[in-house]
């Protein structure tokens, strides 16, 4: 199917992805693992729930650790809107859609709309979150991999196009897309809202899973540091991919597995696409420099590992196309 044409005026405005809430079983272990490993910081804490921003966001987190029963699985994941009554029309524009929309009470976030993607997803979106004191330029604080912000989800679709044309129509844009070359569908696309390559992507595979949520650094020498780190701390096994650079939005990368399983990217150095008539870039499934522009292939564990949303049972995907797996 081929890539829709970008909605330019959808019924709410979405400016970016805001944060996750990933369920976890230790609290303190995964504590140490985003705060004194990636350098995380904490905005609030308690016996059930530990808040966490990166070093240039000013909105109170990015990231919600929540101890459960069903570790390594994901709550939500969550947006901004531009304006309180987007949140209307967002309610509105789903319920459109025949999902399932309600107002939620979350800490720290003023009005959320909880709400489901046409796969089960749950996404939340919000306006207004407490807002704190910048400490970008509180170098005393900054540890680990030095993080400056979330960047992106990407989670296993087992109907990428579907996908695709669901965030579409409330604004989503194309920017970079791998096809089936026989089929003709869409193996994996990118979709942003802020003007990076991806708030949003979505990979073939048995899903809806999460596949990783990404965070921002400064420099591909943060993430060589990181890989310092966690090799002489403990957390050699939890690396999982990289370092290298994608051939799909050119950023500089690393994979890494969290105490619970979920993913975490380590991302840095993708390109501006703010114009509305950007074309989005095609790439071919076997392509070797698509994953890795250095043409190193990713394990196998990166195409069939991925953490459930919770309540969300994952569906196999038709499309048995293979991207190229590292022996
Ligand atoms: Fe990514």
């Amino acid at each position: 199917m081929p890539v829709p044409a970008p909605n330019l005026f959808p019924d709410f405005n979405t400016i970016r992805l805001s944060h996750a809430c990933l369920n976890v079983k230790d609290l303190a272990a995964s504590k140490t693992f985003y705060c004194d490993i990636l350098g995380l910081q904490v905005t609030d804490e308690s016996d059930s729930h530990i808040y966490l921003r990166a070093m240039e966001e000013r909105g109170h987190h990015c990231l919600i650790l929540q101890k459960s029963d069903t570790p390594g699985t994901v709550e939500v994941m969550g947006f901004k809107t531009f304006a309180e009554d987007d949140l209307d029309r967002a309610k509105t524009f789903f319920e459109s859609k025949g999902r399932p929309t309600e107002w939620v009470e979350r800490p720290y976030q003023g009005r959320t709309l909880l709400t489901s993607d046409n796969m089960g997803i749950p996404l939340e979106f919000y306006h207004k979150m407490d807002r704190l004191a910048p400490i970008h330029q509180k170098y005393e604080l900054y540890r680990g991999v030095k993080p400056l912000r979330i960047d992106h989800f990407n989670v296993f679709s087992h109907d990428v196009d579907a996908s695709v044309a669901f965030y579409s129509e409330f604004g989503f844009r194309v920017t970079e897309y791998t096809e089936d070359d026989e089929s003709k569908k869409l193996w994996a696309a990118w979709m942003h809202r802020k003007g990076g390559v991806h708030d949003m992507a979505f990979t073939n595979g048995t899903g809806p899973r999460m596949h990783h949520v990404a965070f921002w650094v400064p420099t591909p020498l943060n993430i060589i540091d990181l890989l310092d780190l966690m090799a002489t701390t403990g957390y050699v096994d939890s690396i999982e991919r990289g370092p290298g650079r994608h051939g799909i939005s050119n950023a500089f990368f690393l994979y890494i597995l969290d105490p619970d399983g979920h993913r975490i990217e380590i991302y840095c150095s993708d390109y501006q696409t703010v114009d509305p008539d950007l074309e989005p870039i095609k790439w071919d499934l076997k392509d070797p420099q698509r994953q890795t522009l250095w043409g190193a292939a990713a394990p196998r564990s990166w195409f069939e590992h991925g953490t459930t949303f919770v309540g969300v049972e994952p569906i196999e995907s038709d499309m048995k196309a293979s991207p190229i797996i590292a022996p």
